[in-house]
């Protein structure tokens, strides 16, 4: 514990000022701290800040210029051996030189989400308005619990998640939060979820006075297989197991079955369980599906359950041109999640949780006196932290709002119906093509194929073969850094997929990629001939 200085002793007025770095041995801690404070946001070293930013900033730029494949193809451990030769005890003499290393430590071997090869997962290539709103919003480092953290930041939140609302027709009484992802909107809408249903369980007389665990062993969410795995996550978090959800079966467009959902929920029902929530996705992780909203939504609220959307892909749809009616059925959901680190093209990260009624929020809402007392609701000063998991909490909503501002919602629907159309067209190139098997045409901006060809015999490569060469190939194609191609299950068997998000991505990329697959699968085939 530091000693407390007698008052005699206290100089009010310390000067403070540029400081000169402290020489090798510098004599004390202090002379360390006033140093120190150079690299500190304040008026006196705005000019540092942005000199030292504009560097950052010109690495990066200098980079993408420089770029001309998504990846080197480097392997973990030598990065990791780069990265663990790295003297942390000893700083480097300026930015430049820290700049320099990280071009050897990260930039160099990073992945390239602009990059028209990267067709691997869900990231896209960001809009530059979000990364101005990304600088001003960690420089003036708002943090979004209390409106006394935040002021403007939580208005400006609050009119965007009214905006999205608007947006999937959500209703005069909704609200939400801005979170950190999909995963965390999704355990969110669950949690809320999940008290409301327990809430429901305590009407009963019977059941008035039990604690929360022995109520949530007979409650039961419902998705479909090709849901998102953070709805298995969620219910272990919330203390139920991931076997507490059942996993419904699709029709053969990847879509939840609405009559296999009826006959699970009645079946459980049936058991004496509770249905507590249907959880529908609007695009899937693989195949981009959009469940049939409006159908499970009857169903959902037949038996008294939840109805969650989780629309963390097909977010974007609300803002597209051609395919927004895909979305029309969040206008019947409870919760909603969208994620505008995906298909509005914003940084990681950036995401909301939308739901119909906002008095369901309170079921998260929590008054600690030191941070947000009840009296502060009582007296109506806008306290986000009482509808949010996270307490500290960035003020991620910016990025959106300045690409909103400079933009428009138009122009990012465009780039997001340009990757679906495009995805289109590379589905019309794999059908085609005998040597690729399209697992079903492309919903949104995804395509699952695999590299099967058909032999000289007329037949197609075996299953088992295929199975063991596709793996491969991608393992191959990443390790060239030419492409970044994901893989995928589909009924057991390996598959490749191709998610597109760029709009500045041709057909001919795609075609380049399909053609560096072709050749490293032919080539793997023929090396296991000769072998
Ligand atoms: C359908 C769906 N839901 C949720 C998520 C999770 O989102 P996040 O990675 O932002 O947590 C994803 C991620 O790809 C997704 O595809």
């Amino acid at each position: 514990m530091p000693l407390m200085p007698r008052l005699d002793e206290l100089e009010v007025d310390e000067p403070r000022g540029e400081q000169d770095p402290p020489g090798k041995d510098f004599g004390s801690r202090v002379e360390l701290a006033l140093s120190a404070s150079n690299h500190l946001l304040n008026a006196r070293n705005s000019p540092r800040y942005v000199a030292q930013v504009l560097q950052g900033v010109t690495a990066v730029a200098t980079k993408l210029e420089r770029t001309t494949r998504p990846f080197t193809g480097v392997g973990p451990s030598e990065v990791k051996a780069r990265v663990g030769a790295v003297d942390l005890e000893t700083p480097l003499p300026d930015t430049a030189a820290a700049l320099q290393e990280l071009e050897d430590v990260y930039l160099r071997d990073a992945i390239y989400f602009h990059d028209a090869k990267y067709a691997a997962h869900l990231n896209c290539p960001v809009v530059i308005p979000a990364l101005v709103g990304e600088a001003v919003l960690s420089a003036v480092n708002s943090s979004m619990d209390t409106w006394d953290q935040s002021a403007g930041a939580t208005m400006i939140e609050r009119r965007l998640i009214d905006w999205s609302a608007e947006r999937l027709d959500l209703g005069d009484d909704a609200d939400g939060i801005f979170t950190s992802g999909g995963s965390q909107s999704n355990l969110q809408a669950l949690l809320i979820a999940r008290n409301h249903a327990v809430a429901g369980l305590r009407q009963d007389p019977a059941r008035a006075g039990l604690r929360l665990p022995a109520l949530l062993d007979s409650l039961r969410i419902f998705t479909s297989e090709d849901s998102h795995f953070s709805i298995q996550k969620s219910a272990s978090l919330l203390g139920m197991g991931f076997d507490a959800v059942i996993t419904v079966p699709c029709t053969g467009d990847h879509r939840m079955d609405p009559a296999a959902l009826a006959e699970a929920m009645a079946a459980a029902s049936g058991a004496g369980l509770t249905p507590m929530a249907v959880v529908a996705t609007a695009g899937t992780t693989d195949f981009g599906a959009v469940d049939p909203l409006a159908e499970l939504a009857a169903l959902a609220r037949a038996y008294g359950a939840w109805f969650h959307v989780d629309a963390a892909y097909g977010g974007g749809l609300m803002v597209s041109g051609r395919y927004r009616h895909l979305l029309d059925g969040t206008r019947l959901a409870d919760s909603v999640t969208v994620d505008f680190h995906k298909t509005f093209f914003q940084p990681v990260s950036s995401s909301a949780l939308l739901v119909r009624d906002r008095t369901m929020l309170r079921h998260i809402t929590y008054y600690a006196d030191y941070l947000n007392p009840e009296s502060a609701a009582l007296a109506e000063i806008p306290n986000q932290v009482d509808k949010s998991i996270q307490t500290t909490r960035r003020f991620d909503a910016l990025k959106l709002w300045l690409t909103l501002r400079i933009m428009g919602g138009d122009a990012i629907g465009a780039l997001f119906d340009e990757a679906i159309d495009l995805a289109a067209r590379v589905g019309t190139l794999l059908a085609a093509d005998d040597d690729f098997e399209l697992a079903a045409p492309p919903q949104l901006s995804t395509l699952v194929f695999r590299y099967r060809p058909r032999l000289a015999s007329g037949g197609r490569l075996s299953e088992d073969a295929a199975d063991a060469l596709n793996p491969a190939i991608r393992a191959a194609i990443f390790a060239s850094g030419e492409a970044v191609v994901a893989g995928t299950k589909v009924g057991g068997r390996h598959y490749l997929k191709f998610t597109l998000l760029n709009a500045e991505a041709t057909l001919g990329d795609i075609s380049q990629i399909i053609n560096f697959l072709r050749r490293t699968g032919a080539g793997l085939l023929q090396s296991e001939v000769s072998a």
